[in-house]
C-alpha cells in the first residue's frame, strides 16, 4: 500500500468534504451546490462509496479528496497530500525535506512579501509615484500584490533576508531571484523594479516581472526558467480572474501585465496576459478548461498579427487537415467536442488595451463585442498571405483554408465560402466545384497513405497486453515514451485515471512535457508510482501505431470514467430540486458514450 492509498483509506470524502460545504444526503449520495461555481440548484455530487466528487454542472470535473483540497485551498498535490496525512495521522517521513518546487514556492513568497514592503517604505516613493502616474490605485496594487525592488543603494537586501527566513543559499539560487557570479559574489537578480509576482492558478507565486521605473532598457525582465517557472505555460493573472472566467464563459488574453491591472480595475476582471508572447498550446488548453470562448486582444502590428496566424493556422488549420487526412480521425470528434471557440479583437494600432481602457473605456468594449471568429480573421487576412492575383495564389489560398471550410458546420461553411469567394473575387457558385477538384487530388493522396499505414499494423493493443500491467499505467507509459503524442489527450480529463498518483503525473506531464523536469518537479509520494511507469517496457512502434494505441485507451479509459459516473448518478436519489445541469450532463454523457461507440466501430 502506498502513502497515498493509505491515506485515503483512513479517511473519507464525505467528512472532508462537509468540513468546507453542507452536504445533503440524496440516496447513497450527497448533493450541495458547487463550491466551485456559483449555481442555485445543486450540480454537485459526492460519492462516498467511489469515494470521489464531482460537478455536473459548469465545472464538469472532479475527482478524489486530494484533488478537492488541492482545488480548495490552491494546494500542490505535495500540501494537500501532506495535510490529509496530518488529519489521518500517517507519518510522511522527514517532513524537513521538502522537494525543490516546494521551496521555490515558498521563497517566492516570502520575495514577494519582501518587494511588497519596499514598495511600501520609504525607499519605495519612486515606485508608488510612477504606478499613480499610470492610473493604478492602492487597492488593485494589493490585489496583484505589486511590490519594488530595491536599488543598488538601499541597505535592504533580499539574499539576507531570505537567509533569515530559514531559506539556505542552495535553495535561494534555485529559485533564480539571486545570481552568483564565478568569483563567489552575489547580487539580486532584480533592482530598481516595479515587481509584477506571477501566480499559477492556484495563486502560488512561480516567478516574477519586472518593469524598470526610470524608463531604462529592458523595460521588462524576467525570472529565468526554473522548475517552477516557464513563461510559456503561464497566464498572468488567472489566479485572480479564473472565476469571472468561468461564470462568464469566456477569456480575453491581452499581451501585458499592466493590461491585465488597467482590465482589472476599470472593467472586465476575466482578463489574463500571455506576457508578451503568442499564445501557447499550453494556455489554451489552460482556458479549455474553464470556458468556451477566447477573446485574443493581441497588438495589431503586423508582427503579433502574422504570430496569432501562426497560432490559429496550428489550432484550426492543422487539426482539420490532420482529420481530412484519416490520421488523426478518432480524435478528429474529441477536439470538436471540447475546442474552444477562438476570436480576434482588432485593436487600432499602436494602441494597447491599458490605454484603450483608461483614456475610451466605451470603445474598447465596443472592440471586445465586436471581436472577429478566428475563421473570419483568417479569411480577413488572405490577401496578405497569398497573392490573390494569380491562379497559383488563389489555388494555394483555398488548400491552406480549405480544412478551415470543411471542420466547421454546414451553416457557417456557406458564409465562409461566400466571403473567400469575394476574396479571390470569383463567383460563388464556381467555388464548390473548384473545392471538389482539390478534394480529389488530396483524396487521391490519401488513399496512398492509408494502405502504407495498414501494411505496418501491429500496434500493440491494450487487451493484448501482460494483464500485470493496468490500462492506465500503459497508457502513461506510453505518453511518457513519446513527448511528440503530448497533443492527443488534449481534451482528456485526469478524472478518467483511477488513481490519484496517475492524476497528478498526467497533469504534471500536460504541463511540462518533459521527462527530467517532470522527474524534478513531481512531488516525492508520487515519484514511485513515476518510476514503476518509467520501468514498463512498450514493445518498439511507430508513430502511427503509438497514436492508435493511445487513441485507443484514452477511449476505453473515459468509456470507464463515465459509465461509473452514470452508475453514481442512478444511486443519487432526486429528492433535491433537480438541476437542470444535472439533466443536461446525463444526455450529454450518452451521446458522448454513442460516439465512442462509434469511433470504434
Ligand atoms: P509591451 O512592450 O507591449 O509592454 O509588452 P506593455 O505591457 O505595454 O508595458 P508598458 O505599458 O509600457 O508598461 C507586453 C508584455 O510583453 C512582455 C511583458 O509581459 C509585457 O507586459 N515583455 C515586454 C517582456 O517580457 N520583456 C520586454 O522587454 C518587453
Ligand atoms: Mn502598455
Amino acid at each position: 500500500m502506498t502513502v497515498v492509498d493509505d491515506i485515503k483509506a483512513r479517511l473519507d470524502i464525505t467528512d472532508i468534504v462537509s468540513g468546507y460545504i453542507e452536504l445533503k444526503q440524496a440516496g447513497s449520495n450527497f448533493k450541495a451546490p458547487c463550491p466551485f461555481h456559483d449555481e442555485k440548484t445543486p450540480s454537485f455530487i459526492v460519492s462516498p462509496g467511489r469515494q470521489t466528487w464531482h460537478c455536473f454542472g459548469a465545472c464538469s470535473t472532479g475527482g478524489d479528496l486530494i484533488s478537492f483540497v488541492m482545488k480548495r485551498e490552491s494546494m500542490e498535490f505535495g500540501e494537500a497530500l501532506r495535510m490529509l496525512a496530518d488529519k489521518a495521522g500517517v507519518s510522511m517521513g522527514t517532513p524537513n525535506i521538502k522537494t525543490k518546487s516546494t521551496s521555490i514556492f515558498e521563497i517566492n513568497e516570502s520575495a514577494a512579501k519582501f518587494f511588497s514592503s519596499v514598495l511600501h517604505s520609504e525607499d519605495g516613493q519612486s515606485a508608488r509615484d510612477y504606478l499613480k502616474s499610470r492610473g493604478i490605485d492602492q487597492s488593485t496594487a494589493q490585489i496583484f500584490t505589486l511590490g519594488m525592488s530595491p536599488t543598488q543603494q538601499t541597505s535592504s537586501n533580499l539574499l539576507q533576508h531570505l537567509k533569515s527566513e530559514g531559506f539556505s543559499e542552495e535553495q535561494i539560487l534555485e529559485s533564480r531571484l539571486i545570481n552568483k557570479y564565478q568569483d563567489g559574489n552575489t547580487a539580486d537578480f532584480f533592482r530598481n523594479r516595479i515587481m509584477f509576482p506571477i501566480k499559477n492558478r492556484r495563486g502560488k507565486v512561480v516567478g516574477f516581472g519586472a518593469r524598470s521605473i526610470d524608463n531604462s532598457e529592458p523595460k521588462y525582465i524576467n525570472t529565468p526558467k526554473t522548475d517552477v517557472f516557464d513563461k510559456s505555460g503561464i497566464l498572468y493573472g488567472l489566479d485572480i480572474s479564473h472565476k469571472s472566467i468561468i461564470a462568464e464563459r469566456q477569456a480575453v488574453v491581452v499581451e501585458g501585465y499592466m493590461d491585465v491591472i488597467a482590465a482589472h480595475q476599470h472593467t472586465n476582471e476575466n482578463v489574463i496576459a500571455s506576457m508578451g508572447t503568442a499564445v501557447t498550446d499550453v494556455q489554451i488548453s489552460q482556458l479549455k478548461s474553464l470556458c468556451d470562448t477566447l477573446i485574443l486582444a493581441l497588438d495589431s502590428d503586423t508582427a503579433g498579427q502574422e504570430a496569432t496566424l501562426r497560432k490559429l493556422e496550428e489550432v484550426l488549420i492543422d487539426s482539420a487537415n490532420k482529420n481530412m487526412m484519416g490520421f488523426n480521425r478518432r480524435i478528429g470528434p474529441i477536439i470538436k467536442r471540447d475546442s474552444i471557440e477562438i476570436k480576434i479583437c482588432r485593436l487600432p494600432v499602436g494602441n494597447d488595451p491599458d490605454d484603450l481602457i483608461r483614456n475610451d473605456l466605451e470603445t474598447w468594449q465596443k472592440l471586445i463585442s465586436e471581436s472577429v471568429t478566428a475563421q473570419e480573421f483568417m479569411i480577413e487576412s488572405l490577401p496578405i498571405r497569398f497573392d490573390l492575383h494569380s491562379g497559383t495564389g488563389k489555388t494555394a489560398a483555398l488548400e491552406w483554408i480549405s480544412g478551415l471550410i470543411y471542420s466547421s458546420n454546414p451553416f457557417d461553411q456557406q458564409n465562409y465560402k461566400e466571403k473567400i469567394a469575394s476574396k479571390l473575387d470569383i463567383d460563388s457558385s464556381k467555388l464548390d466545384p473548384i473545392l471538389r477538384e482539390l478534394g480529389r487530388k488530396s483524396k487521391r493522396l490519401r488513399n496512398t497513405n492509408r494502405t502504407k499505414f495498414d501494411k505496418n499494423k501491429t500496434a500493440a493493443a491494450p487487451d493484448m497486453l501482460n494483464s500485470e500491467v493496468s490500462l492506465d499505467e500503459y497508457t502513461l507509459a506510453i505518453l511518457l515514451h513519446s513527448p511528440e503524442l503530448k497533443e492527443i489527450p488534449e481534451s482528456f480529463s485526469p478524472e478518467c485515471f483511477i488513481r490519484s498518483e496517475d492524476r497528478e503525473i498526467f497533469t504534471q506531464w500536460l504541463e511540462t512535457g518533459k521527462i527530467d523536469v517532470l522527474k524534478s518537479t513531481i512531488d516525492d509520494s508520487i515519484r514511485p508510482r513515476l518510476e514503476q511507469i518509467l520501468d514498463i517496457e512498450l514493445k518498439p512502434i511507430d508513430l502511427s501505431q503509438s497514436v492508435n494505441s493511445l487513441e485507443q485507451c484514452f477511449s476505453r479509459i473515459e468509456e470507464r470514467h463515465l459509465r461509473k459516473l452514470q452508475e453514481g448518478l442512478l444511486s443519487t436519489e432526486s429528492s433535491l430540486p433537480s438541476s437542470k445541469d444535472l439533466e443536461e450532463a446525463i444526455v450529454k454523457m450518452n451521446k458522448r458514450l454513442k460516439e465512442i461507440h462509434s469511433q470504434r466501430g
